[in-house]
């Protein structure tokens, strides 16, 4: 008897380290980089891509003036009542997913307000968004610089940021970022923690004492505030707080991490017209790369983004996907899954299927201007298939009796166009700089004082 215990109690007491040490192992694996960094071989699919001209396939665009009952479109209201909401569903269901319906509730607070900003030049303030639900908040932090001008209302750029709002200006009252950020050797950036040492690292892509120059106002909010950029299931960022009851993921036609990212932009958008030193008719959304592909669909779908600013979106953004120039679906899902929404596997070489393509996403937009920029070597991004898009587009925006792009050849090296469409492509790597701002400044003053 008394030898059975014995045993019972060894067996019981390895098993009770086991446990732990087990469990030790999963925390630490939980905590670690490893899990969220999936080491993705970009080798492979950078050898892979097509970058030669002459070895783009064939290929045939839907059209964007023909209804699906076969209609041709020939006037805005056949445009805006019928073929603009077909197009805008099928983005919906096939390519970044549709926000569900928001049960919650959403609250505005000032948290910091520094009228004296970059040498008195600036009045700073921060603004938190609570999205509340069923006990669970999420928070978003924007962050907006005003020029003190003495003007009552000032127009705005707004856009999401990669490392977090400290690092956009070296303005030592800027809350640092606390949440997951992606690693970054350029700029240092280890462990997924933005710190201390990052303020204004990222000065250069928001050019904030040039716009408060200028009379222009900038917000800005890091992205990973609304969805943590990794594949987790959606389990973090904004997602859950709209799961239905014993609902764990989104569905196939529900949002991505773009979608979520778009959203956000809105919410930030709700709060500008609520503040009266904000002119809501003259916000820009701007974004670059894979937040120029989030800000295209928040003004794809919000209207009141006067002007929408795409910087070198690329793939899933403003390059057209038939090209299968560069980035192709194959590799953006491979790469990030978390963007889209499910339905969008199904295109994985086998873009011909797709109902739409991105001259589509832009014609969203129409009537509103919007400006797409592409830079010289960013091969990856596809400037020509990001050119085309815009050119595409151009046929909706003639029906509004705008100018698009009149011409058929891609523009020169740094020669910016701005008619309702802008377009540029700069000589240069994939980035966003003063080249951009200097132009994206130019086209939004022509559109909101020059008539
Ligand atoms: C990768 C990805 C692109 C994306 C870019 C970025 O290169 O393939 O689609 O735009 O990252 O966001 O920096």
């Amino acid at each position: 008897m008394l030898i059975k215990k014995n045993i019972r109690i060894k067996i019981s007491s390895k098993l009770f380290y086991s446990v732990i040490i087990i469990s030790l192992v999963a925390f630490l694996y939980s905590c670690s980089s490893i899990k969220k960094e999936k080491s993705f071989n970009w080798g492979y699919y950078i050898d892979k891509a097509n970058t030669d001209e002459s070895q783009v396939p064939q290929y045939k665009l839907p059209d964007v003036l023909v209804t699906e009952e076969g209609e041709v479109v020939k006037n805005r209201l056949t445009w805006l009542q019928k073929r603009r909401s077909e197009i805008l569903e099928l983005y919906k269901n096939e390519i970044y997913g549709r926000v569900p319906q928001w049960n919650g509730s959403v609250e505005f607070k000032t948290t910091k307000e520094i009228p004296n900003s970059l040498n008195d030049k600036a009045t700073m303030k921060e603004v938190t968004a609570s999205f509340i639900n069923k006990g669970d908040t999420v928070k978003m932090n924007v962050l907006i610089y005003l020029p003190n001008d003495g003007k009552e209302k000032h127009p705005l750029f707004v856009g999401l940021n990669f490392f977090g709002n400290h690092t956009v200006c070296p303005d030592t009252n800027i809350t640092i970022v606390n949440g997951y950020v992606i690693n970054k050797k350029a700029i240092n950036v280890k462990n997924h923690k933005s710190t201390e040492a990052k303020r204004g690292v990222m000065k250069e892509r928001w050019q904030v004492e040039k716009l408060i120059d200028k009379g222009y106002g900038l917000a800005t909010i890091f992205y990973g505030d609304l969805d943590p950029d990794f594949d987790d299931g959606f389990q973090n960022g904004i997602h859950p707080l709209f799961y239905k009851e014993g609902q764990t993921k989104p569905k196939d036609n529900e949002w991505g991490s773009i979608s979520a990212w778009a959203w956000g932009l809105s919410r930030a958008m709700d709060y500008f017209e609520t503040d009266s030193t904000i002119n809501e008719n003259k916000i820009a959304v701007v974004g670059h790369s894979r937040l120029g592909k989030a800000a295209l669909w928040a003004g794809a779908q919000d209207k009141r983004f006067a002007i929408t600013i795409s910087n070198n979106s690329g793939s899933g953004g403003a390059a057209l996907f038939r090209r299968k120039f560069g980035e192709t679906i194959d590799v953006s899902v491979a790469y990030a899954p978390q963007w889209y929404c499910d339905n969008f596997k199904k295109y994985v070489d086998n873009e011909n299927k797709l109902p739409i393509d991105q001259h589509m996403l832009i014609s969203l937009i129409v009537p509103r201007a919007v400006y797409i920029a592409s830079a010289e070597e960013d091969t990856w991004a596809d400037p020509k298939g990001e050119f085309l898009s815009a050119k595409y587009a151009t046929p909706v925006y003639n029906l509004f009796n705008k100018k698009g792009i009149e011409s058929d050849k891609m523009f020169e090296l740094n020669q910016p166009t701005m008619n309702s469409v802008g377009y540029h492509i700069r000589s240069g790597k994939h980035d966003l700089t003063e080249y951009d701002w200097n132009n994206y400044i130019n086209f939004a003053d022509k559109h909101y004082f020059v008539k």
